[in-house]
């Protein structure tokens, strides 16, 4: 079940990039202890769970008439601002299962790697902390 989101430019008549969104959940995994030790450390002890919230980027893609100029970047914030300031519903993390080719635009973007255990993959799972985005 997933939404998804279309950027049009509508001058001229073009799909400038889309999005989908679906609902995800980061549950701790005893094999990825150091990880999960990672991500709890922002969170208040008495707010510690097994599981938390998070939005899943199923699917994004820029056109590549205009990759390169901040589309993509401008998504994630927007996805981040939504899920960090727009109070709709409780949510910690996003996740997103990032094609090999585009693990260093999610790193630059803040992402941080779930395991390691899928380094030689074609995706990688990985997370953003909410918590660390602080809208201008
Ligand atoms: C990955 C994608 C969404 C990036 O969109 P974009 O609008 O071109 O990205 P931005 O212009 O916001 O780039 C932000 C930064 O990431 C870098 N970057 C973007 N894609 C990159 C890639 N594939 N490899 C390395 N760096 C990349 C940019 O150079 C830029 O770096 P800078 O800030 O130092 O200049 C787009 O290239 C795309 O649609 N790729 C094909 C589909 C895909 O891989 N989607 C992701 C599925 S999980």
């Amino acid at each position: 079940m997933t939404v998804t989101y279309l950027l049009e430019y509508m001058e001229q008549n073009k799909t400038a990039a889309y999005f989908s969104l679906l609902a995800d959940k980061i549950t701790f995994n005893p094999e990825e202890k150091s990880v999960w030790n990672k991500l709890n450390r922002n969170i208040p002890n008495t707010k510690r769970r097994r599981s938390y919230p998070a939005v899943k980027i199923g699917r994004l893609a820029v056109n590549e008439d205009y990759s390169g100029q901040g589309l993509g970047t401008f998504i994630l914030d927007n996805i981040k601002y939504v899920f960090s300031n727009v109070k709709r519903l409780g949510c910690r993390f996003i996740t997103v299962d990032a094609l090999k080719t585009a693990v260093p635009f999610y790193e630059l973007n803040g992402f941080q790697f779930m395991t390691e255990s899928d380094k030689d993959d074609e995706t990688r799972l990985m997370f953003f902390d909410l918590k660390n985005f602080i809208a201008d």
